[in-house]
C-alpha cells in the first residue's frame, strides 16, 4: 500500500440540533489537528460525541459553524474518511477476504489490482490465517480486524472510530488500541476516535479532548507526549491516566448551561 497522508482538520463553531424542537447537542466546538495527529475525544454518554462524529464522517448536516479537511468543507461522506462503528457490520456469509474487498468491488477496481490492495490490508491486521475464511467463523475481537481491513483498504486520510473496541474483552482490546495506533502512524493516516475509556485514550492519542456539558463542549485539550509502544504499567501512562482522570473530573463537575451532566454514566 502507498504510503499515505493525513488531513489538516479544521472545525470552528460547530453547533448542532436535531430539530428545532431539541436543545443544541453540542455548541461551538473548536477542533484542530495536523496531518496524521491522533485525537481522542473523551466524554460522559449523551455529549454529543457520536454525533460530532458522524458530522465529520459528513454523515450528518451541521446546524452552524464550519468542517473542513484540508481545506475543503466536508459535504458527505467520501472514502477519505471512513467510520468505523463499534459494531463490525460486516457481511456472515461472505470471507474475509470478500468483505475487506468490497469497497473496492464497488469502485469498479479490477480483480487482480484489488486482490493486492486487500492482501496487504489483511495482513497489515494481522488476519492473513484467516482471509479464506467467512467472517461468522470469527471471533468478535477477530471480526472488528476485518473492519478495519475494510477501512484500511480505501487508503483513507482519516478514520473515524466510534467506541470501536468497547464489545471487546480486555485483551484483545488491548491489542487492537497498540494496532490501530500503530497502522495510523506507519501510514500517516488521522485518527478522530470517541470512547469513553480513560486508558484507551493514554494508549492512543496523541491529544485527548475532553468533552462534556449539555451541550457539549471541548473542556480540555491535553498532549499526551509519550513514546511508543506505550504499555499501561509505564509510570509516565499512570501518570498521565491520573492527570486525565482530573481534567474528566473537574470538566464534569464544572457549572454548565443545564443539569443534566452531573449524571455519572460509564458508557457512551
Ligand atoms: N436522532 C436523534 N434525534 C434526536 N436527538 C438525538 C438523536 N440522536 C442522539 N440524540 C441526542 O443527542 C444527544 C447526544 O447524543 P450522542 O451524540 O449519541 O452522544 P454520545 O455519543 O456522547 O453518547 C443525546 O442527548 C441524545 O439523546
Ligand atoms: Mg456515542
Amino acid at each position: 500500500m502507498a504510503a499515505l497522508r493525513g488531513v489538516n482538520i479544521s472545525i470552528k463553531d460547530l453547533t448542532h440540533r436535531y430539530n428545532p424542537k431539541c436543545p443544541l447537542t453540542f455548541d461551538k466546538v473548536n477542533i484542530e489537528a495536523e496531518p496524521g495527529e491522533s485525537l481522542i475525544i473523551i466524554g460522559r454518554s449523551g455529549c454529543g460525541k457520536s454525533t460530532l462524529l458522524h458530522i465529520v464522517a459528513g454523515l450528518l448536516k451541521t446546524t452552524s459553524g464550519t468542517l473542513h479537511l484540508n481545506n475543503e468543507a466536508v459535504q458527505g461522506p467520501s472514502p477519505r474518511w471512513v467510520m468505523m462503528f463499534q459494531a463490525p457490520h460486516l457481511f456472515p456469509w461472505m470471507t474475509v477476504e470478500r468483505n475487506v474487498g468490497v469497497g473496492l468491488y464497488f469502485a469498479g477496481w479490477s480483480k487482480a489490482k484489488a486482490k493486492e490492495r486487500v492482501d496487504e490490508a489483511i495482513s497489515l491486521v494481522g488476519l492473513e490465517e484467516y482471509a479464506l475464511k467467512n467472517t461468522q467463523d470469527l471471533s468478535g475481537g477477530q471480526q472488528q480486524r476485518v473492519a478495519l481491513a475494510r477501512s484500511l483498504v480505501m487508503e483513507p486520510e482519516l478514520l473515524l472510530l466510534d467506541e470501536p473496541f468497547s464489545a471487546l474483552d480486555a485483551f484483545t482490546r488491548t491489542a487492537l488500541q497498540k494496532d490501530v495506533r500503530s497502522i495510523a502512524k506507519k501510514m500517516g493516516f488521522n485518527l478522530l476516535m470517541v470512547t469513553h475509556d480513560i486508558d484507551e485514550a493514554v494508549l492512543m492519542a496523541d491529544r485527548a479532548l475532553i468533552m462534556a456539558g449539555s451541550p457539549g463542549k471541548i473542556m480540555h485539550d491535553i498532549n499526551i507526549d509519550i513514546p511508543d509502544p506505550r504499555d499501561r504499567a509505564d509510570p509516565e501512562v499512570q501518570r498521565m491516566r491520573k492527570d486525565l482522570m482530573q481534567s474528566f473530573h473537574e470538566a464534569s463537575h464544572a457549572p454548565m448551561d443545564s443539569s443534566s451532566n452531573t449524571q455519572m454514566s460509564s458508557s457512551g
